[in-house]
């Protein structure tokens, strides 16, 4: 049976992390791969979550089955944390919540949904997007189509071409958005910006779907999902896939929700039993334990402050990071890349050639990936002048061989 099968081209990340692997200079440097990492180097296991763990070690009485929709104490915080509290989507009973296999999940889940209420809908994806958003929506039979985001030389988002592109959707498409935090671009929509698409999607009839990989990551859990809040209050549907695996830390432990906003309750509810049915054919029931840990957390308000304080942490650690390479590339020389300290989250482009990125790997074993993407989180102390003067050389070598 597998005769006739070729091998794979490896995934260009997975490909970057082992060539990383295999690197043995001292000075090597990863602005790869998506995660998390400390000033050592280290993507560690949360204080908060630690503390967690050991209370669930100690409480739980059983790992049986939880079902299709997953824990239900983690959903409805999930859903409070996306929401607030006091979204009127809330009070009228119009949104519920399940649990899935991490954001991928959530993504995948929302596919099969939308599949099941609209087969032949499009999907809106920003030009560029997160590299994972093609094979996992395409994978539940969805077509992809492009809208223009990012202008990559003047940094900033296209958003008059983002609209004229929109207005070729037709009513039933769906128009996926990036809660925040931009993968891979680091260009998030300004609240002017949610509420014309607000308006937008309500008069063209589209479904938003909102990725939400980053909460906290931004400007702060709470801001981070004031344009996601203002669009829920405006249309009468709406899907959110959301991770906790950047926030929380907890990536392996694949953990994420969808949430589903409905016209009313009815509506909703029959959604969700879509959902919980398409998911019952694919991974049936979604992983515990990491939801167990988030719903600890975000019910225990010691839990939660620490939680709050070690997102601050991170979200702090990358804005300084952001400012400090914008300044250190500077003072080597490499010219004015004060666009990045504009941007926000894990992720920017340099801009740079392919040229410029393959030297930066032979000659300095700076490792990013060809779109020139780099991870901000993987900047330290010890490596941001390195790493800077490494690409004033690069850029200056390929300047003065005419490439840009
Ligand atoms: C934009 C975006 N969406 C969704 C995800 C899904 O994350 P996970 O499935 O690991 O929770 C990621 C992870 O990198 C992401 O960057």
């Amino acid at each position: 049976m597998f005769n006739n099968l070729k091998a794979m081209e490896p995934d260009p990340i997975l490909g970057l992390m082992s060539a990383f692997g295999n690197d043995t200079n001292p000075r090597k440097v990863d602005l790869g791969v998506g995660v998390y990492k400390d000033d050592a180097g280290n993507t560690p296991v949360l204080d908060s979550v630690k503390a967690a763990e050991a209370l669930l070690l100690e409480r739980q009485q059983t790992k049986a089955y939880i079902g299709p929709a997953g824990l239900e104490d983690f959903n409805r915080l999930m859903q409070v944390m996306i929401l607030g509290p006091a979204h009127p989507v809330l009070a009228g009973s119009r949104a519920a919540t399940i649990q899935t296999p991490g954001g991928c999940g959530a993504l995948r889940a929302g596919a099969e949904l939308i599949r099941r209420a609209r087969p032949g809908a499009k999907i809106w994806v920003s030009d560029p997007t997160w590299a994972n958003h093609i094979p996992l929506l395409g994978s539940a039979g969805m077509e992809i189509v492009q809208y223009p985001y990012y202008d990559s030389v003047n940094k900033v988002i296209s958003f008059d071409a983002m609209l004229e592109t929109l207005r070729l959707a037709e009513a039933g498409d769906v128009l996926l958005l990036h809660g925040c935090c931009h993968n891979p671009c680091g260009a998030d929509l300004d609240l002017e910006q949610w509420q014309v698409l607000a308006e937008l999607a309500l008069q063209r009839d589209l479904l938003p779907f909102v990725d939400l990989a980053y909460q906290g990551f931004g400007e702060g859990i709470e801001e981070d999902v004031a344009g996601l809040r203002l669009l829920a209050s405006r249309v009468p549907e709406m899907l959110v896939a959301s991770s906790c695996s950047k926030n929380f830390g907890l990536y392996r432990d694949r953990t994420g929700s969808l949430t589903v906003v409905a016209r009313d309750s009815g509506q909703v509810n029959n959604a969700i039993s879509q959902v919980c049915s398409a998911t019952r054919g694919i991974w049936s029931m979604p992983p515990d334990h990491g939801a167990a840990v988030v719903a600890t957390i975000l019910s225990d308000m010691g839990l939660r402050a620490q939680w709050e304080a070690e997102v601050a942490t991170m979200r702090k650690r990358i804005n300084d990071l952001r400012t400090r390479l914008v300044d250190s590339l500077a003072s080597a020389g490499a010219g004015d890349f004060s666009f990045i300290a504009r941007e926000c989250g894990m992720f920017s482009f340099l801009g740079i050639s392919p040229d410029s990125i393959a030297s930066l790997r032979r000659e300095f074993s700076i490792y990013m990936v060809d779109s020139s993407r780099i991870n901000v989180a993987g900047l330290s102390d010890d490596n941001i002048a390195y790493v800077s003067e490494a690409i004033a050389t690069v850029c200056r070598d390929s300047r003065n061989s005419g490439q840009v």
